[in-house]
């Protein structure tokens, strides 16, 4: 058995955003650790996804404040703790700022933000009685102006302070909050825009490391960030792009 396996075995881990894509392949990682994973989305199709790894799941709209509280319970209710807290739960908006309308900045803003917000304040206290930790996925487009996502990006740099604070706040009570920013990876979310040759073309010209990345590149970060080789790592933000934010 591994280190990594020794420690996350009988480790209580929530997923959100989990059905799919970076979330869904988080989890996977954790499961493969022995981990007891609570995979969390308002897609129905969690259920299947977690089934697949042999994990717990809860289907809810985050955007509902009760949910949050009801998330932390259920993670909690069978092991009765709470050691890793991932958020990867969020939605993107292809628009120009200016033409976004209330609605939709309301549902960026609730489910990037807010809701992450929720879940971090409803595990604070649970994560503090184990030495646990929070990882938030934020983005590159929280730092850098991507044409035609800034809503979006507001939101993750927004989402960036939030785990700064709380890394702040928390720390004395052993709980560490770190973030990664990842950069193009291929998801449900993006890959039919990174299909477009128009669109592809120019970001592979500035990509240092020549390839889009993968969620298992971001689920490793995470797996390291939650880990205690990272026991002295609070309030970074990790960029997982390929090294495309610093062209
Ligand atoms: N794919 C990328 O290139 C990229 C880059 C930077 C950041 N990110 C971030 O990574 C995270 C995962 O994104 P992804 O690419 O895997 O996208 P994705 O669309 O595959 O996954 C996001 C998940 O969040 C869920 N979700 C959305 N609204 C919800 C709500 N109200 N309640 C509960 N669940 C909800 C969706 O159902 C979906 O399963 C997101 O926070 C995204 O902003 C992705």
């Amino acid at each position: 058995m591994s280190s990594q396996q020794d420690e996350f075995s009988g480790r209580t881990v929530v997923v959100t955003g989990a059905s799919g894509g970076i979330g869904s392949v988080i989890a996977q990682a954790f499961r493969e650790l022995t981990a007891d994973v609570l995979l969390i989305d308002a897609d129905p199709r969690v259920q299947e996804t977690a089934e697949c790894m042999g994990a717990r799941w809860m289907v809810g709209d985050l955007r509902q404040p009760e949910v949050a509280r009801e998330a932390i319970n259920t993670a909690a209710e069978e092991s009765g703790r709470l050691d890793v807290l991932v958020n990867a739960a969020g939605v993107q908006l292809r628009k120009d700022a200016i033409d976004v309308d209330e609605d939709e900045w309301q549902r960026l803003l609730d489910i990037n933000l807010s809701a992450v917000y929720r879940l971090m304040r409803a595990a604070a206290d649970p994560l503090s009685r184990v030495q646990g930790s929070i990882i938030n996925i934020t983005s590159m487009a929280a730092e850098r102006v991507l044409p035609r996502i800034v809503p979006y990006g507001a939101t993750k740099a927004a989402l960036v302070q939030l785990s700064r604070g709380l890394a702040v706040e928390l720390g004395p009570q052993g709980v560490r909050v770190n973030a990664v920013a990842p950069g193009y990876i291929t998801t449900p979310m993006t890959q039919d825009n990174l299909a477009k040759p128009e669109v592809l073309g120019p970001i592979m010209t500035r990509l240092p490391l020549q390839r889009l990345g993968t969620p298992a590149d971001v689920a490793e970060v995470v797996l390291f960030l939650a880990s205690d080789a990272a026991r002295y790592v609070t309030g970074a933000v990790v960029p997982v792009d390929g090294g495309y934010s610093l062209t």
